[in-house]
């Protein structure tokens, strides 16, 4: 039974956006709705401004002392919510797909001015293609931006949504008045004071009550009558069905600084983001109310703190109840494993917990037993599916800088690897290492993180490589396949896993080769299990 009531009231989310659309201040005002901070400035910006490594360098190191920021939990009207922290920056998008992973459902913040920006627009078909729940919130509603009906009309086009409005802005920028709130039927004035009383907004049950003329001005209250009606002739009626299935996407609008419009966000949110969903796995679908307890490693987090060196793998809780110090299988590793001080994330610190429910995130103390996309189970034997790597996008040898520390090195790059920074290949022509990753950042961040955490030091030589593609042939021991491997021998290499990968080094290779052994499969997203 308690499972079941658990269950209920979880929603664990994720926020996503193009840098500077306003997510941290979202994500701040969110808590400081659920009481979980106090005062604006608490929640730490993981942006990193011009790409510089010294910042990424620097919000690392503040999160291995507080590695809460990772996830934050807070309760409100007796809802679990749980936010996943998404980096922005583009450099570390992979993260943020595999973030979201372990989510039920995602808030969109857009900017008013900008509309749909490039990052914006990978995250949500990441999210459109796994048909996860979005709400659309449109942001900076107190400055000059595009129209609502012209930036509704974008996101439709440029992000494949289908939108319908829930609540709607009476002007903008200098003239902005208020928002109207459709889901719920009433004005809500902008005063520009964040601390306003939410309470303060205002049933209109009937739109053509002279009401809404002595509260927003006769202008206003026919402009805003007339594109409540544009809106009920154009966008479809919201139904929660459609929103879970991922097939309609409802918008908010309002100004995350001034806490204006985030109320309405929020409570329209709890009632109908979706409870934890269930989970496909290699052999099949696990809901969240089984008794059985299953999970899996969405993340890992290196301590950068040299005198604890352990790393922190976050697990999001599928199905069951999770305990504290009861063996599960690492399935995997084909191995019990006990954990005596998982952890649960709240806004500003981390807690020693003994049991959590699905939707949940622990995270366990880690010496290098995990993996990306690893299995916890009850002792079944099953890995769940989903958590990709991407072709990465840059490629370079890695060398031993110092013949010393070989040992050192080897173990630094296995562990970052497990992290998921990058990815490794080893060339089948010769065993020389290859690293790839997403963002040109990476490379500097790794060196750095080798020699600060494993003391060991590497130098990196430029590799031409346009695609990493995952090789899959339908039939090993055709004459087709056994040529392309003579063929294609210099460009091929092994991942982490011992998967076969071909490296193309430019588009043209790419098509040529698809054309010539039509057999051969070439894939650009590999899952890790
Ligand atoms: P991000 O996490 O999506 O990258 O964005 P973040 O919340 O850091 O917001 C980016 C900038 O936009 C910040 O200003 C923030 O204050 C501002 N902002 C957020 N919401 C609103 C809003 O509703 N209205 C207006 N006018 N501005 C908003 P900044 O100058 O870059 O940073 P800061 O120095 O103020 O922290």
């Amino acid at each position: 039974m308690t499972l079941i009531k658990e269950i209920g009231r979880r929603r664990t989310f994720g926020i996503i956006s193009h840098p500077d659309a306003g997510k941290t201040t979202l994500t701040e005002k969110l808590l400081l709705f659920g009481g979980a901070i106090q005062e604006a400035g608490a929640v730490k910006s993981n942006k990193i401004k011009k790409g510089a490594t010294s910042d990424f360098m620097e919000i690392e190191r503040q999160r291995g002392i507080s590695v809460a920021t990772s996830v934050l939990a807070f309760e409100y009207q007796n809802i679990k919510i749980n936010i996943l922290d998404t980096p922005g920056h583009k450099d570390f998008a992979e993260d943020t797909f595999r973030t979201l992973t372990a989510v039920d459902s995602v808030i969109v913040v857009i900017d008013v001015a900008k509309g749909v920006e490039e990052q914006t627009e990978k995250l949500v078909e990441v999210c459109r293609m796994r048909k996860i729940p979005m709400i659309v919130f449109i942001n900076k509603l107190d400055r000059e931006g595009k129209d609502a009906f012209e930036l509704m009309d974008e996101i439709e086009q440029k992000l494949g949504l289908t939108v319908t409005p829930l609540s709607f802005p009476i002007g903008m920028g200098y003239d902005f008045k208020g928002i109207y709130n459709i889901w719920e039927k009433n004005v809500n004035l902008f005063t520009g004071d964040p601390k306003k009383d939410i309470e303060d907004t205002i049933e209109i049950s009937n739109l053509n009550s002279s009401e809404l003329d002595q509260l927003i001005g006769e202008k206003s209250a026919n402009i805003l009558r007339e594109e409540l009606e544009l809106i009920q002739g154009v966008y479809p009626e919201f139904d929660k069905e459609s929103y879970l299935e991922g097939n309609l996407q409802p918008v908010f609008f309002g100004s995350a600084l001034n806490n204006f419009g985030v109320r309405e966000l929020l409570d329209c949110f709890i009632e109908i983001a979706p409870t934890p969903r269930p989970k496909e796995s290699d052999t099949r679908l696990v809901k969240p109310n089984e008794k059985e307890f299953s999970g899996f490693v969405f993340k890992i987090h290196a301590n950068m703190d040299p005198k604890h060196r352990d790393r922190l793998a976050f697990i999001k809780i599928v199905s069951g109840v999770f305990e504290r110090n009861k063996p599960y299988l690492h399935v995997r590793n084909n191995k019990k494993m006990k954990f005596s001080s998982p952890n649960a994330f709240f806004a500003e610190r981390k807690e020693i917990i003994d049991t959590s429910y699905p939707g949940d995130i622990v995270g366990l103390h880690d010496t290098g037993n995990f993996k990306i996309g690893d299995t916890l189970t009850e002792g079944e034997l099953m890995n769940y599916k989903g958590v990709p790597s991407f072709s990465p996008e840059y490629f370079r040898y890695i060398n031993n800088a110092d013949p010393m520390k070989s040992k050192q090195l080897e173990k630094g790059i296995d562990q970052l690897m497990d992290e998921g920074v990058a990815q490794l290949f080893t060339l089948e022509m010769n065993g020389r290492k290859v690293i790839g990753t997403v963002g040109a950042l990476q490379f500097e961040v790794i060196q750095y993180r080798l020699e600060h955490e494993y003391g060991a030091k590497c130098s990196y030589e430029n590799l031409n490589v346009y695609k990493a593609c995952w090789v899959e042939s339908e039939d090993n021991k055709s004459e087709e396949f056994k040529e392309f491997l003579r063929v294609k021998n210099k460009f091929l290499a092994k991942d982490k896993r011992g998967q076969l990968v071909f490296f193309a080094d430019s588009q043209f290779t790419l098509q040529m080769t698809q054309q010539k052994f039509p057999k051969v499969k070439l894939h650009f997203v590999s899952e890790f299990n």
